[in-house]
């Protein structure tokens, strides 16, 4: 490992690299990592970077959302394997139609989509400003996607009316989270604060103290009185968790709520891909040109 190590470091020296890591990669990924956040952070990061090359160590759509703000700059990504399951559920034609049907709503998508849907969005939110965006869009209807539960999530926290496309779009690592592992593990640890993402199940999310983001949730962990926490996201989030709210204690609800898209970055692949220079994202430029509106609306608006 301390070779690879070294090598990136050899590699990255004679480049303007900024490499970016989501709060779920594998540890020794995170640590390489010139900056580690949530899904928002990370697009905010690589809309204000001057790097020349931005290395993606997450998922398909994160890559797309940086390479869309950075047209000019190369977007690498170590494995293009990491296809996020959610994202492919939801097509721009889906969209099409229920626009048609409800013309004076807008299309408000998580950024859980592909630029090809996010092309035909008003703009984009993510599990931190999501209900904030619903607020802070002209019309009282929206039409929303491609996460189900983020939309329950959504229906409680805002006063308008949310049309979910596709009707049952989910995240499995998050969906398979049960309300009845968190009884389990509350019988376990009676005295842990609950914090969970919005992308678990309306169950789940009703027996939390707190439902947020990865990123909300260390801020909230950090804050809180309690010493020990029962989290709902995937479990390679506790690693940063744990690092950042030294002495308190993390359990995952479900040992098994893990994503193995974002597990197939490694540091052998990152050390390739800064090496070859390959492979770049690409997103078609009439299309990048559309998504980046509604990206760029969400960045102004928060
Ligand atoms: P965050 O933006 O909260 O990090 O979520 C991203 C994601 O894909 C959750 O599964
Ligand atoms: Fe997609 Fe779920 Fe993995 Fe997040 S955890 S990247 S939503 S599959």
């Amino acid at each position: 490992m301390e070779r690879v190590k070294e090598r990136i470091e050899n590699l990255r020296n004679g480049k303007n690299v900024l490499i970016l890591a989501h709060n779920y990669q594998r540890p020794e990924v995170q640590e390489i990592a010139d900056f580690v956040g949530d899904s928002f952070e990370l697009a905010r990061t690589a809309a204000e970077t001057d790097a020349e090359i931005i290395v993606f160590c997450g998922v398909d759509f994160m890559a797309e959302t940086a390479a869309i703000l950075n047209p000019n700059k190369k977007v690498l990504i170590p494995d293009p394997g990491a296809i996020c399951p959610m994202a492919q559920l939801l097509f721009p034609d889906d969209l099409k139609k229920e626009k048609k049907k409800n013309p004076d709503a807008e299309v408000l998508l998580y950024v859980n989509t592909l630029a090809d849907c996010k092309a035909l969005a008003d703009c984009v939110c993510t599990s931190s400003n999501a209900s904030v965006m619903v607020e802070a869009m002209d019309s009282e209807t929206i039409i929303f996607g491609p996460d189900h539960n983020l939309s329950r999530y959504l229906e409680k926290q805002t006063s308008k009316q949310i049309i979910t496309v596709p009707e049952y779009g989910l995240c499995p690592t998050h969906h398979q989270i049960l309300d009845d592992d968190l009884l389990t593990m509350k019988i376990k640890h009676p005295e842990a604060g609950v914090v969970v993402h919005p992308e678990c199940v309306i169950e789940v999310q009703d027996m939390a103290d707190h439902v947020t983001s990865t990123s909300g949730m260390i801020e909230y962990c950090k804050e809180a009185k309690e010493e020990e926490f029962l989290i709902g996201t995937e479990v390679g989030h506790l690693h940063r968790l744990k690092s950042e709210c030294k002495g308190k204690r993390f359990y995952p609800i479900s040992e098994t709520a893990v994503c193995p898209q974002m597990k197939m970055h490694s540091l052998k692949k990152l050390e390739r891909v800064l090496e070859l220079e390959k492979p770049v994202v690409v997103v078609q430029k009439d299309v990048a040109e559309k998504a980046r509106r509604a990206i760029e609306r969400m960045l102004s608006l928060s």
